[in-house]
């Protein structure tokens, strides 16, 4: 089994320390092994008990803590950690990076690192736009640390701006893009995601209960790998992974527009979406009314987004993806070869749809790969670690 990363997460003084609870959290659950560490500042903020509650590990704040055998925390504790975070990163101790002072245990164990350092600014807006946290800032970057926002908005302080620490969720995001291996660099990819609405009068559709949820995950995860990434989405209610060329359609034929339009230079196409294979053949301008009398809706079929695809002259690598409510593999490897897909995703609807987990099968000219049940975003990145090998 492969072994869990391990990261330091270093908090320093400052209010957006609470969202760091959170952010061990998650980190614990992405199965990253959390080894905290804290300066005395960040001590009036949140206490040293809940982040150790949290990551089910002692928290280390002082110098001269005789709990480490060699009484050398600061190289033990870097020595053993694949990255350092530093959440929150207040403008004193970007200050203190930059000269490479060693005053307490968090700033000398960065300074005796020999693996990458991330940093997560959080301050008053006035702060982060003075001349001297700017220069410090670019210093670091210079200097090969990796910035992680600010992100603009309301501040404690009661005033608007730039400054704020990016949110729990963006920092995981952050910290597993920089645990991925780069795989795909170099590889262009379209993603879509999402169920498809077929209007049949201005107020009524027909849709599916595909939440796009997939789809993201796979898109995180190129981009995660390095891809250059174009998503096009169909209806959804979450919010597209950030930094990503995000093509928003609503119904089958705006998407195949879309991807038409955008496949000429993709190295890889993933159809993740739930495209309507029917349309209605006539939508009504007005709102249909109720009748006596039943109703029938004559429907007319929708362009095979995926088969079109695969049957251009120089077709990427396609990846289709097979939700069936029965007979899983079978009809998976017959889509497959009807599409003619070097590679098809299986998945039971009743298990896949609205989830934030999943578990698939992947069919190639092979045989079939099962993926056990994960978190769809790691789940993406097995799919993902299997097209790069064939690609
Ligand atoms: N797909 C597509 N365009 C369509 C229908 C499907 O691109 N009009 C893609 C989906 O994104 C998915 C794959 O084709 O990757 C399989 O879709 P699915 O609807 O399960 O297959 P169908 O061929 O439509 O078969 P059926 O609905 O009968 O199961």
């Amino acid at each position: 089994m492969q072994k869990n990363k391990s990261l330091v997460l270093g908090i320093t003084g400052g209010i957006a320390a609470y969202k760091s609870a959170e952010l061990v959290r998650l980190l614990v659950k992405a199965n990253i092994d959390v080894q905290v560490v804290m300066t005395e500042a960040a001590c009036q903020f949140i206490t040293p008990v809940t982040m150790q509650a949290l990551s089910g590990r002692p928290v280390f704040i002082g110098m001269w803590d005789s709990s480490i055998d060699n009484g050398m925390p600061h190289i033990e504790l870097s020595r053993e950690a694949d990255a350092i975070l530093i959440a929150p990163a207040s403008a004193e101790f970007i200050a203190k990076l930059v000269h490479g002072r060693a005053d307490d245990l968090l700033s000398t164990l960065c300074l005796a690192r020999d693996c990458p350092l991330l940093v997560a600014p959080a301050m008053n807006k006035q702060m982060w736009g003075n001349a001297a946290t700017q220069r410090n800032i670019t210093q670091l970057k210079t200097d090969g640390v990796s910035i992680l926002g600010p992100d603009s908005g309301d501040q404690a302080c009661g005033e608007i701006g730039l400054g704020r620490m990016l949110e729990a969720e963006e920092l995981l995001g952050a910290v597993n893009a920089h645990f991925t291996p780069k795989l795909l660099t170099g590889k262009r990819v379209l993603v879509t995601a999402g169920a498809t609405l077929e209007m049949i009068d201005p107020v009524r559709a027909i849709t599916n209960l595909s939440s796009g949820k997939m789809g993201y995950a796979i898109a995180q995860a190129a981009s995660d790998m390095g891809a250059e990434v174009t998503l096009i989405s169909g209806e959804t209610a979450i919010e597209p992974p950030k930094n990503i060329n995000n093509i928003s359609t609503k119904n089958a034929d705006a998407m195949y527009q879309a991807v038409m339009k955008n496949i000429a230079k993709q190295h890889i196409f993933i159809s993740v979406a739930a495209v309507a294979d029917y349309s209605p053949a006539k939508p009504s301008m007005q709102k249909i009314k109720k009748q006596e009398s039943s109703l029938t809706l004559e429907l007319k079929p929708n362009k095979d987004i995926l088969a079109e695809v695969a049957s251009l002259p120089n077709a990427p690598f396609c990846v289709g993806f097979a939700a069936e409510s029965e007979n899983l593999l079978e009809y998976a490897e017959v889509k497959r070869k009807a599409k003619k897909l070097p590679l098809i995703v299986a998945n039971l609807a009743a298990d896949a749809m609205g989830s934030d987990e999943n578990s698939v099968t992947l069919l190639d000219k092979n045989g079939v790969h099962p993926i056990k049940r994960a978190p769809k975003i790691e789940i993406a990145r097995s799919i993902l670690q299997h097209v790069a090998k064939m690609v």
